[in-house]
């Protein structure tokens, strides 16, 4: 599939406030700083439509974009983002949390894993809550351009044994590199299947 059109729509504080939910939406997520607004711009061949940045903390807001005016991707803000202040990080939480649980057009919730590191007991926990709602989710292991193919396969065996300790069917998961663009072309091909499969049914 080829994107075509990306379209910055709105920036909402919450779910209630995003665009009305009439088209079909997958969102990313995960912890502050893994590459959420990179794989976004990697997709959609546009480095200025997410805002990204090396300091975590930089999506504070639930950010809508209409692609081939058909679906929208969706950034979220990071999770686990030691140093925001208390109360804006329990803020965050919520506005996640209540847009997951709400939202009826999300088709896939997205989570992002740093494929460099072993498993993270937040990304964990989040995967479980998640689980717990029922809610289809996929992973995408991001930035494997900073260690070798054989690290990546070995950290991602060691996140989905983790992973299968909770289910007994694995979710669909991706490989990424906002770098080299490695992953992306896969990834583009399952949302198209995806998005055939909900006009069919
Ligand atoms: P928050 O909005 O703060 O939650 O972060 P985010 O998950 O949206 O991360 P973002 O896309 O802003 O990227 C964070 C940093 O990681 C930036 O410096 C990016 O350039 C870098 N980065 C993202 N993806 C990759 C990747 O695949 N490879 C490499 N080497 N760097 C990456
Ligand atoms: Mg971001």
């Amino acid at each position: 599939m080829k994107i075509n059109n990306a379209i910055f729509v709105k920036s909402s504080p919450k779910w209630n406030l995003c665009p009305a939910p009439v088209l079909p939406e997958y969102a990313f997520i995960g912890r502050s700083n893994v590459g959420k607004s990179s794989f976004i711009n990697m997709l959609t061949n546009n480095n200025k439509l997410a805002k990204i940045s090396s300091t975590p903390g930089k999506t504070q807001l639930i950010n809508h974009y209409l692609i081939n005016k058909a679906w929208y991707l969706v950034d979220l803000p990071g999770y686990g983002y030691a140093k925001a202040a208390k109360t804006v990080r329990s803020q965050f939480s919520t506005m996640i949390s209540d847009y997951i649980q709400n939202r009826s057009n999300l088709v896939y919730l997205c989570i992002l894993i740093d494929s460099r590191l072993q498993p993270q007991q937040i990304d964990l926990d989040i995967l479980y809550q998640i689980g717990e709602a029922a809610i289809p989710f996929l992973l995408i292991f991001t930035k494997i351009d900073k260690q070798s193919m054989t690290t990546t396969k070995e950290n991602i065996n060691v996140f989905l044994q983790k992973v299968a300790e909770y289910w007994e069917v694995l979710p669909p998961y991706f490989i990424s590199s906002a770098v080299t663009k490695a992953g992306k072309e896969d990834f583009l091909l399952f949302l198209e299947k995806t998005n055939k499969c909900l006009i069919e049914n």
